[in-house]
């Protein structure tokens, strides 16, 4: 374990919005799939500095939603890429006792990567150590809107509508992320300060990290200064901290 942070302050989940990867290959020179081939390096980095950091969720924004509007080439070969990494990595992942879980949907995808998300899911369910969620063909809004169209059916068949505050409280357990606390602190890298439809109901209280560092460029130092930078925010969910409380 990596002993330089407070650990009293150390975000449990920590989501990541892996962006910049075409802008790292355009500077030099490359083609945009050399930068996602060195941002599937700066993940694999980043799941074994995130354990090592003591953070107990990281979710991954893999692929949106909205990616398929990409030049079929690129979409293409980043199935590519995917497939590689699913094949490559899982057995790492199990044996550094990594529980890997996807959301997004995947019934958009081939049929040999959906049985390689099972596969990999499977493996690693059991695992006790860092959980890695990756956001695969996920979007925020259509998770809210299947999250309310499962509440809608229980209401159907119960024959009465719950209460607003109810349909908050049951909100979270139809998410695709279920079961999992919010992000504490959601990072973005490439100098973008957007939430891009990422994880629009999980992040209301989380704490956001900008950075200009391009993803494949983002390392242990990268993930340290996030994390130092969270260690100093004060929390307060809307209502006061504790030295405020007392002034009042
Ligand atoms: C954003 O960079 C990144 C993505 C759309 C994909 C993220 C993929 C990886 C980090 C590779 C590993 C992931 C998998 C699924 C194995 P961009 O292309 O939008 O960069 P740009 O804004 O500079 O063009």
């Amino acid at each position: 374990m990596k002993q330089h942070l407070d650990i009293e302050t150390t975000p449990k989940h920590v989501a990541i919005i892996m962006d910049g990867n075409g802008r790292w290959a355009c500077r030099r020179g490359l083609p945009r799939m050399a930068g996602h081939k060195q941002g599937a390096e700066a993940l694999r980095q980043t799941v074994k500095n995130a354990a090592e950091f003591g953070i107990e969720y990281l979710t991954v924004f893999g692929f949106s939603s909205e990616n398929w509007k990409r030049p079929q080439d690129e979409v293409k070969e980043l199935m590519k890429l995917l497939r590689h990494y699913l094949r490559s990595e899982t057995a790492e992942l199990h044996k550094n006792n990594v529980r890997l879980c996807i959301i997004g949907d995947r019934n958009a995808f081939d049929a040999d990567i959906i049985e390689l998300i099972r596969n990999a899911e499977m493996l690693t369910a059991n695992n006790d150590g860092i959980t890695v969620v990756m956001a695969l063909n996920y979007g925020g809004r259509h998770d809210i809107a299947q999250s309310a169209r499962r509440i809608a059916l229980r209401a159907l068949e119960a024959g009465t509508v719950p209460s607003v505050e109810e349909v908050e409280k049951q909100f979270d357990a139809h998410l695709m992320s279920a079961g999992m606390p919010e992000p504490d602190l959601l990072i973005r890298t490439s100098g973008e300060h957007r939430i891009s439809n990422f994880l629009l109901w999980q992040c209301s209280y989380s704490e956001f990290y900008f950075t200009d560092t391009l993803w494949p460029d983002f390392d242990e130092t990268e993930l340290r200064l996030a994390l130092q930078s969270y260690a100093k925010r004060d929390r307060r969910y809307g209502g006061l901290n504790a030295e405020q409380n007392r002034e009042g």
